[in-house]
């Protein structure tokens, strides 16, 4: 059984000191036994990292953490990027690659987003591959012909036992930011594809271990109902994972 993964991912919002107060908060709204249930993560800024290193380290919470992206290389000079190494020194067990937001506004192609993957591989971070249609395909109804390609683009050269280390995420980017959340089934019907493409081009055993989640306008008021799709395993949470007592119920949707 796959274990309920929620991370929450800050994009570039909240400072070190607003981080701090933000996963105290999130650690005192949830139980012990509600953080063992469901995997609760957040992905704050690079900036932020070493003050929720801090917390966690500090007071032994239950919350993992990591970097919303990482650079394909190991080192040298790449002003202005920060390595794999880097975000596992800091405690990282979690890196965002992929996101629709680096596509598009950093031009990352599926050539990119597959050496980032390997990269995060490489450092023993787990890596959140973020898969998602915009409005046009949509419409064109080639949404998931589309994400299983960005699945095999972000997935090439890696073995059966690499990809079981890989967190899978289903964002259609028309649903991202903009409060139009997908349906339960708009979620079922990626989310079930990206398994069945994992079953088709590795083994079943492989598909059948790999958590999908679902992100695009996760709310308190609609995580339930996604959460109940049965080939989505969690939720890549944008805005409401801003607020602590929000965030927090999302977390105890079971
Ligand atoms: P929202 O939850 O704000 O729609 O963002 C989703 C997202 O992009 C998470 O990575």
């Amino acid at each position: 059984t796959r274990r309920p993964l929620m991370a929450g991912n800050w994009k570039m919002n909240l400072n070190h000191l607003e981080a701090n107060l933000l996963v105290q908060k999130l650690a005192a709204s949830l139980t012990e036994k509600q953080l063992t249930e469901v995997e609760t993560v957040v992905l704050p800024p690079f900036t932020d990292l070493r003050t929720v290193q801090t917390a966690v380290d500090g007071d032994k919470l239950l919350i993992g953490y990591g970097g919303q992206d990482l650079s394909p290389h190991a080192a040298g000079a790449y002003t202005g990027d920060i390595s794999g190494a880097m975000l596992a020194k800091l405690g990282c067990t979690y890196v965002v690659v992929g996101h629709s937001e680096r596509r598009a506004y950093h031009h990352e192609d599926d050539g990119v987003v597959n050496a980032k993957v390997k990269a995060a591989l490489t450092h023993g971070l787990t890596p959140i591959l973020c898969v998602g249609e915009g409005l046009d395909i949509r419409e064109q109804g080639t949404h998931v012909a589309h994400c299983s390609d960005q699945l095999d683009g972000g997935l090439a050269g890696l073995t059966p036992e690499q990809v079981r280390q890989v967190v899978i995420a289903y964002e259609p980017v028309w649903a991202i930011g903009t409060g139009k959340t997908a349906t339960p089934e708009d979620a079922q019907e990626v989310c079930g594809a990206v398994r069945q493409r994992l079953a088709k081009r590795l083994d079943q055993e492989t598909a059948d271990a790999v958590r999908v989640l679902y992100g695009g306008s996760v709310k308190a008021s609609n995580v339930a109902s996604i959460m109940a799709q049965p080939d989505v395993d969690g939720g890549l949470v944008g805005g409401a994972s801003l607020d602590a007592e929000e965030f927090a119920q999302i977390c105890r949707f079971p």
